[in-house]
């Protein structure tokens, strides 16, 4: 229905609910975008006649409070959602949890989300890797204000995948996660359905993220400039919403577990204790063409990882650790550097991440199979510019985030970031951070010093020296991507000896973990839809220092 179509002139579906859904208000919008200082478009609050839904639901954000550790609550900010229309199985709450339900869809079903926004300040919804109209983006032009309605009406046209949703206001986007904002999106199709892959309980969810809280069990956000400069580290890690870290399955039986890192800066190198081989079988948004068995497998920020856990010949009663392998990229931490912003679990230290405990004993007649799904990738030689790819650098730049020298500018885009609708392109990701320690800092430290003025921290020359070892996980919205190369000539080579066997270039992606000094060449296609969507750095707090910038489609 919106296919194809150039954006309206009145397309933002927000709506201040008076009386219910039916009282639909048009009124003025109130928002001065702050970088353009352009008032926005009034509101059109209808829903569309013509788009029949197959799953119609309601997710608001709201505040509650919620039992993490033991004693006090925690208060978080949460999603939670009311199916209005749908399959009873498309939305699952996240019982316990701060983690919003999960969503279940089929490719080619319709969805209708009436998002309402009860928390105190402005926030949007992003459907991470999914591929929608701009103005279903999440945009962070769209933000609504707290008490404000927006109407989400789009086709899932996406491969099955581990998905997830979560807010993208500029500037919050870190903390709204931090505060429990986030949930997943999963999407099944055809072609996964005939691999009879495992369902229901052996279909497990494994959110990974790290959260630090105070003595009366509150959550504990950016503590210094030098906390936020890095992203944030948090010295606890919790699965799924849970400080226990147990996953209790069943003896005899194989599950998919689902691996999203939902944390704000922090990258995993898992691996098994035992030391048996992680099996692979789907990365972000698709399933491999075959399973991978990796030693162990790096999982940047905003990545999802679908991992075959065989437990058929384990006995009942064991236990299997998913640790934290170490590797060195200890970020700006550690002495004088990190005062007031230390974490006790450092970035690229050695820890547990969760536990397998096979508590009871079953069977089911899952079976891993030895190919997965057709990759039909794209074919490289289709690309417009296989040979002179776009370049987009991801550096500090005078002691700000910048993606080619520029930062945030709400709807400002220029002409290396517009792209031509139905084309298919070549862009090369790179982290420069690792080169330009070269000259000598002059630039970055600049401005007077600002890192090392009131936070009494070290010299600016040492600090720069560990500001250049800063990894930047790169995502593109609306598209899925394949990887075609990995340059890691200016990487670190004891750093990439430790890290180098467990990236997946295989499948279709939508985020790209970038070491400093890493190149990755990504290709994708721009199909269906015009419009300004945004591509940006998701170490969250880099993202709301304004590493983000539009690319649109025209
Ligand atoms: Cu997961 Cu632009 O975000
Ligand atoms: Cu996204
Ligand atoms: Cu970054």
């Amino acid at each position: 229905m919106k296919k194809l179509e150039p954006p309206k002139a009145f397309n933002r579906r927000a709506f201040l609910e008076t009386a219910g859904y039916g009282a639909a208000t048009l009124m003025l919008w109130p928002f001065i975008s702050s970088c353009d200082g352009q008032f926005s478009k009034a509101a059109s609050p209808v829903m569309d006649p013509d788009f029949i839904p197959d799953i119609d639901l309601e997710l608001s954000a709201v505040e509650r409070d919620i039992p993490i550790l033991s004693g006090p609550k925690t208060k978080v900010w949460v999603f939670e959602g009311d199916l209005i229309t749908g399959d009873k199985e498309a939305l699952q709450a996240s019982k316990g949890s701060y983690l919003g339900p999960t969503i279940k869809v089929r490719k080619g079903q319709k969805i209708r989300i009436r998002f309402q926004n009860n928390i105190p300040e402005e926030t949007i919804v992003h459907w991470h890797g999914m591929h929608v109209p701009a103005e279903d983006d999440g945009h962070p032009q769209d933000v609504i204000h707290s008490g404000e309605t927006y109407i989400y009406e789009y086709e899932v046209m996406n491969r099955a995948g581990t998905y997830w949703y979560h807010p993208h206001p500029h500037g919050r986007t870190g903390p709204q996660v931090y505060n429990g904002l986030a949930g997943l999106l999963l999407v099944t199709d055809e072609e996964e359905q005939q691999l009879n892959l495992p369902k229901g309980e052996f279909d497990r969810p494994v959110v990974i993220q790290d959260r630090s809280f105070d003595e009366d069990n509150q959550l504990v956000y950016i503590q210094s400039r030098m906390d936020s400069m890095r992203g944030f580290l948090g010295d606890k890690i919790l699965i799924n919403g849970n400080a226990e870290k147990v996953l209790n399955l069943k003896s005899g039986c194989a599950y998919r577990l689902r691996l999203p890192n939902g944390s704000n800066s922090r990258i995993y190198k898992l691996a098994w204790e035992d030391g048996s081989p992680i099996t692979v079988i789907g990365i972000d948004g698709s399933l491999l063409s075959a399973p991978k068995e990796l030693p162990y497998l790096m999982l940047g920020p905003a990545k999802r990882a679908d991992v075959w856990l065989d437990l058929s010949d384990k006995p009942e009663g064991i236990r299997l650790t998913m640790k934290n392998e170490s590797f060195p990229l200890e970020v700006m931490s550690g002495g004088m550097m990190m005062e007031g912003g230390e974490t006790s679990l450092p970035q690229g230290s050695e820890y547990e991440v969760f536990t397998v405990k096979t508590t009871s004993s079953g069977s089911n007649e899952y079976s891993l199979p030895q190919q997965l799904v057709k990759s039909n990738y794209i074919d490289p030689s289709t690309a417009e510019n296989l040979n002179n790819p776009r370049q987009f650098s991801f550096a500090m730049d005078h002691m700000e985030w910048t993606i080619n020298g520029r930062t945030w500018e709400t709807t400002g885009v220029v002409d290396e970031e517009t792209v031509k609708l139905g084309s298919t392109e070549v862009w090369e990701l790179i982290n420069s951070s690792a080169m330009m320690g070269n000259d000598s800092g002059g630039g970055m430290m600049g401005d007077g010093g600002m890192m090392g003025g009131d936070e009494g921290m070290m010299s600016g020359g040492d600090m720069m020296g560990n500001m250049m070892q800063m990894p930047h996980p790169v995502h593109i919205h609306q598209v899925q991507f394949n990887i075609l190369e990995r340059d890691v000539s200016d990487v670190d080579s004891q750093l990439w000896e430790a890290v180098k066997e467990g990236f997946i270039n295989d499948g279709w992606q939508d985020t790209v973990l970038l070491l400093p000094g890493m190149k990755a060449r990504v290709i994708m296609e721009f199909k269906d839809f015009k419009g300004l969507f945004v591509y940006h750095c998701h170490n969250l707090e880099h993202e709301d220092m304004g590493m983000m910038r539009n690319f649109k489609i025209t």
